[in-house]
């Protein structure tokens, strides 16, 4: 199977998650488990934007364990309701950090991380049962356009997590 994804040659966010979503769909609609779809999620991503961090942690009991991911190595576990990723979970709701010095309890996995956005990854039954993370190297780099296509791509995972 050729699972490459074509990038259009724009550095307009929302050209390239439009042009990412039908490949992203087609690429895990291959009968996929959970952490292939989020590895290949976390890749394409990853290259697309070239961001600092991207990468998907689980949850497990009441943590959330490091899944699959691109960029520099990161913490393994984060509790309930810690950091930004924690919070995410325990609120249910997509994060965006403009500036991590400014967010209480931020866990540092990279002195590099400026601005984070985190988005909960759900079940068909809407439980979080992952959450997707990205860190950038620059202040106030997500917006809400970003948590809107971001959130979109995570459903895709619903029916595997
Ligand atoms: N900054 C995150 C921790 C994970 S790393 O950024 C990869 C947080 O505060 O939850």
């Amino acid at each position: 199977m050729d699972a490459s994804i074509v990038l259009p040659k724009t550095a307009d966010r929302k050209a390239l998650y439009e042009a990412l979503f039908p490949q992203v769909e087609a690429l895990l609609n291959d009968g996929s488990d959970a952490i292939a779809a989020m590895a290949n999620m976390a890749a394409v991503l990853h290259t697309a934007f070239a961001w600092h961090w991207t990468g998907f942690y689980r949850v497990v009991g009441q943590e959330l364990v490091l899944g699959p991911f691109q960029g520099p190595v990161a913490c393994s576990r984060i509790p309930y309701g810690k950091g930004v990723c924690g919070t995410a979970w325990k609120e249910n709701k997509t994060m965006i950090v403009a500036d991590v010095d400014a967010f209480p309890g931020h866990i540092a996995c990279s002195s590099l991380s400026r601005s984070e956005i985190v988005i909960p990854v759900r079940n068909m039954g809407s439980e979080v049962k992952a959450v997707l993370d990205i860190d950038s190297e620059h202040l106030n780099d997500f917006d809400e356009n970003d948590g809107r296509a971001l959130e979109r791509l995570c459903k895709l995972l619903s029916p595997l997590v």
